[in-house]
């Protein structure tokens, strides 16, 4: 049985729960006797299914969080974030002859020339991301610096809530990262020449002998396999056959 800690109160959704100290507000909740079917998903942080706006009782700032990171706290005046539509262009776009993939994000997303730099959105993103930041870097054409300040967003649309130029900033984000990985970052070549050799007859072949196999010859193969020794110096080990090596 886990040890319940203090009891404090907190009103979710308008409800109002008396849950243990010490919980994330996701745990505290589902103790509390909530099951969550939408809303939650990794419950480690990393999905932004779980956003949430609140205040605590007598407090004019309105805070945001991820329900399964942040800690209950008595007073809290929790609303559910619920979907709401966003402006999302697709991104396989092709910037067009003499048109720079800086200048596509911002042909895709003109709002972000309108934004006023109220910090609303970097106030309240729970990554701690410098959303206003990257929308600055958009504008000015630095799709690599936004990506690399964006590149830890959650996708969890907290900032584009209180926008009160309309950005969707997380898909004006992603569609940074993607056309700069697309078009600006120079091609690997050798990662090319790998994905190529993977198309050799050969190793077709193993797969599909693999594909074929009983499940319990193929388990046994799986643990007879030659295995890299744990204390083999990074980057040295090679299997004594590698013919098929790529
Ligand atoms: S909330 Fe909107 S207008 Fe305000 S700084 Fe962020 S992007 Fe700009
Ligand atoms: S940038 Fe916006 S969508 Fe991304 S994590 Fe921050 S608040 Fe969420
Ligand atoms: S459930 Fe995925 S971030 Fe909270």
């Amino acid at each position: 049985m886990s040890n319940q800690g203090s009891r404090i109160t907190l009103i979710y959704d308008g409800e109002t729960f008396r849950v243990s100290e010490g919980r994330t507000v996701l745990v505290a909740l589902e103790e509390a006797g909530l099951s969550f079917i939408r809303g939650v998903g990794c419950r480690g942080g990393v999905c932004g299914a779980c956003g949430i706006l609140y205040r605590l009782r007598g407090e004019p700032e309105l805070h945001s969080a991820l329900m399964c990171q942040e800690m209950v706290k008595d007073g809290m005046e929790i609303m559910p974030l619920p979907y709401f539509p966003q402006k999302k262009m697709g991104h396989e776009v092709v910037p067009g002859e003499n048109e720079s993939p800086a200048y596509l994000v911002v042909n895709l997303y003109p709002e972000v020339n309108h934004c006023i730099m109220c910090g609303e959105c970097t106030r309240l993103c729970p990554m701690g991301i410098d959303v206003m930041g990257y929308v600055g870097m958009i504008k000015r054409g630095d799709l690599h610096g936004a990506g690399r300040e964006s590149f830890v967003c959650v996708q969890c649309q907290v900032c584009a809530l209180r926008c009160p130029s309309r950005i969707s900033q997380p898909n004006v984000a992603l569609a940074a990262r993607r056309l700069h990985g697309r078009w600006e970052v120079p091609r690997a070549d050798h990662l090319s020449r790998a994905i190529e050799r993977l198309e050799r007859p050969e190793l077709n072949r193993v797969f599909r002998r693999l594909q074929h196999m009983d499940p319990a010859d193929l388990q046994m193969l799986y643990q007879r396999r030659e295995r890299e020794p744990d204390d083999a110096p990074p980057g040295t080990w090679l299997p004594e056959d590698r013919s098929l090596l790529i």
